[in-house]
């Protein structure tokens, strides 16, 4: 594994070391604006392209070879932990994903599968291996795994939410059942990505996609704490770690706090204002709204020279989206950001 990486920019930016130019990658950019993918797409259903490591190791390569991105991140979902849990996870069209049984009570926790990931969610690790050695070190392998908070707002909601009353019912009723669960979720978590880093995964994010649903008192109590402990638990493990909790700007302090390497931030907050908060704690990554990427060349490279100049000229900026690219959105435009990020940041 031990390959020297050719394009180490991701890596050295996450670090706040010197770089050429600025490194830039796609939230979900394996996916569905691509015709590759889903030609890929058409002949398997999601969970058998996850669970596959030829299909996952060809549409995570994908964007790497096509749209020219600085870092591939491995084709998986953040769902596949509740899944091998034994929740039943199904995808519909159009409606996201669902889970048969959600977690309404202690008796449905009781009923929650302890996992090990080395031999529950091996299809990914023997992904990440086969990622690893197609890609010869042309550019870091990234692992993820979602945050205790967003992983226990789907398996509680049992689907993707609006108001998501069943986990908030849950956190004001019954603080101390969620407070079991989140811990529960943040050790499968830790061995998660301990596996992912074992299997070759050199940079990680942790995703909490719905911390911006939470209070921010409540997002001190129910979701900070659990990204500080599975940061804590793979720290030592030498790859940088990024957390990207969604609208949590309000925390932005705190959570420079709690040893991540790197912020994402999300289109929703200002980028320069998000430095000033953290200083010259962490590096930042983001935050272009994913539907700039539905307006003329012309616009995009306003905008991308914006989110450089709000990140500043001090290092530790990963160019990123401030959440993950839509379906439909034309490829060339994304070919041209990428383009406009290396013109006016080299
Ligand atoms: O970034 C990447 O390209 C790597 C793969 C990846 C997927 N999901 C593939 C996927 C990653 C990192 C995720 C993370 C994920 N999954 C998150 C966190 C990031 C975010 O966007 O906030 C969340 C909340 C999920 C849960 C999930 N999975 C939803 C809500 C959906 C349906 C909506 C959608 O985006 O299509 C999925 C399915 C999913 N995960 C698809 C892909 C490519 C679409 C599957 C298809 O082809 O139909």
């Amino acid at each position: 594994m031990a390959n020297t990486l050719k394009n180490d920019l991701l890596i050295r930016a996450c670090r706040q070391q010197p770089v050429e130019r600025t490194p830039v990658w796609i939230m979900r950019q394996a996916g569905r604006y691509l015709p590759e993918y889903q030609a890929v797409r058409a002949k398997s259903d999601f969970m058998t392209m996850c669970r596959t490591p030829e299909l996952a190791a060809e549409v995570t390569l994908q964007p790497v070879d096509i749209i020219g991105v600085d870092a591939a991140i491995i084709f998986s979902d953040i769902l596949v932990i509740p899944e091998a849990m034994g929740m039943g996870l199904s995808f519909h069209e159009g409606r996201g994903p669902a889970f048969e049984s959600p977690i309404r009570s202690r008796s449905d926790f009781a009923r929650l599968r302890e996992i090990n990931a080395e031999q529950d969610l091996s299809y990914m690790l023997d992904a990440l291996k086969l990622v690893r050695r197609e890609l010869n070190g042309r550019v870091p392998l990234i692992g993820f795994a979602g945050a205790p908070w967003t992983l226990a707002s789907y398996m509680v909601e049992g689907q993707g939410s609006r108001n998501f009353i069943e986990i908030k019912r849950m956190m004001y009723s019954e603080p101390a059942l969620l407070h079991e669960l989140l811990d529960r979720l943040s050790d499968a978590v830790i061995d998660f990505l301990t596996a992912q880093i074992a299997a070759g995964a050199q940079v990680v994010q942790v995703f909490d996609s719905w911390a911006g649903i939470l209070p921010p008192q409540y997002f001190q109590v129910f979701s900070l704490p659990y990204l500080r402990k599975v940061v804590d638990g793979i720290k030592g493990l030498g790859v940088p770690i990024i957390v990207f909790a969604r609208e949590a700007g309000h925390s932005f302090d705190q959570l420079s706090e709690i040893g991540a390497d790197v912020l994402s931030v999300s289109w929703t907050e200002d980028l320069a204002e998000a430095r000033t908060a953290v200083g010259d704690k962490v590096a930042l990554q983001g935050n272009l709204d994913p539907c700039a990427l539905f307006s003329t060349p012309e616009v995009i490279e306003r905008e991308v020279k914006d989110v450089l100049r709000k990140a500043g000229s001090g290092g530790g900026h990963v160019f990123n989206l401030g959440h993950g690219i839509l379906p439909k959105t034309p490829v060339d435009n994304v070919k041209a950001l990428i383009e406009f990020v290396a013109k006016h940041s080299g």
